[in-house]
């Protein structure tokens, strides 16, 4: 029978959390181990998903810019009560329907996504509408790092350590006017990179949208980068939405556009199946969804299966929200 562990708080013992050196490491630990030849010929050997987490490093080809920024400081506020989920793991087992319906297919496909000269247009319902490049929004706040719980609607969870600052320091700049009361992101649309845009009777680009108040609370992350580096393509470069205590299928990424309005704007995929995908969908083990049970999650990369938590156990953080 499965182990079910009850967790008893926010507490995590730091000697539990692999260290960054671990991740940042892998490539000279399997040279040394005699797995990478000389010429990097023994990597197609590798299981595809390692060698492409190997090859495509984004690490390796920092800007100027990113060089002095990762990896960041840990912003301990935001604790754990779980080990971090390995790199390798997190990096091959990515939803990113715009490249495949499959896992471990994602981070390879993803490759095409062109991410040089990418910009994030904010409009709407702002007094001061602005088109951001990447480095500007490097430069918008200090990137921090939070360890956060990653709850998908599939029943499957991790914790993830991701770098970004907060979406509230963005909508601050942009100077949101009182009758907006929605926030809408926008994906990119780009069906001759991405294969499965070409399923044409699908609402591409994916969009997903919060609420102002959730919009502005503290844990809404921004996030550029993962593991104490830039975010690689298959995790949604090179700038995601991170909302912690909502399904996964939320956070959504590679972000073109944010546009404030003030009226509940359609939503991905609850556009496609609205009884399976709400618009609000904060992580809820009372609400049974019709083909995966909500109550428990299973941690990706270990047995252990956990009781699901109300908000995803950020109670204290957004329960206020929804009174
Ligand atoms: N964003 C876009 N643009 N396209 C997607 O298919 N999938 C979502 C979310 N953001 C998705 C997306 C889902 S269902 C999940 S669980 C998370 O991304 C997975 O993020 P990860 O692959 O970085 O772990």
């Amino acid at each position: 029978m499965a182990h079910i562990h009850i967790p008893k708080g926010w507490e995590l013992p730091e000697s539990d959390v692999t260290p960054e050196s671990v991740f940042m490491n892998r490539r000279e630990f399997l040279k040394a181990a005699g797995f990478l030849g000389a010429a990097g010929m023994a990597l197609t050997a590798c299981a595809p998903g390692e060698s492409q987490v190997l090859e495509h490093r984004p690490e390796v080809n920092l800007t100027p810019l990113e060089k002095t920024l990762y990896p960041a400081k840990r912003n301990v506020r935001y604790k754990i009560d779980s080990k971090v989920s390995p790199e390798s793991l997190a990096a091959n087992y990515n939803n990113f329907y715009e490249f495949s319906e499959i896992k471990d297919d994602v981070a390879h496909h993803a490759r095409a996504l062109p991410t040089r000269g990418w910009t994030l247009e904010v409009e709407g319902l702002v007094n001061k509408p602005q088109t951001f490049t990447m480095d500007d929004l490097l430069k918008l706040a200090p990137l921090e790092e939070r360890f956060y719980h990653l709850r998908c609607v599939e029943a499957w969870a991790m914790v993830v350590p991701w770098t970004g600052f907060p979406l509230k320091a963005l909508l601050d700049r942009v100077e949101p006017k009182n009758e907006a009361t929605y926030v809408e992101f926008v994906s990119f649309y780009m069906p001759f990179s991405a294969q499965g845009q070409l399923a044409f009777w699908q609402p591409w680009p994916y969009t997903e949208a919060l609420t102002v108040k959730e919009a502005m609370n503290e844990l809404t992350l921004m996030a550029t980068g993962i593991y104490g580096h830039p975010l690689p393509k298959q995790h949604g470069a090179p700038i995601r939405l991170v909302v912690p205590w909502k399904y996964g299928f939320k956070s959504i990424k590679s972000v073109a556009k944010i546009r404030l309005t003030d009226y509940g704007p359609p939503t991905f995929w609850n556009s496609v199946l609205p009884a399976e995908y709400g618009f609000v969908a904060n992580v809820n083990p009372n609400v049974p969804h019709p083909r995966w049970a909500q109550t428990k999650e299973k941690m990706l990369g270990s047995s252990e299966i956990r009781y699901t938590q109300m908000y995803n156990g950020y109670g204290d953080f957004v329960g206020g929200l929804y009174t």
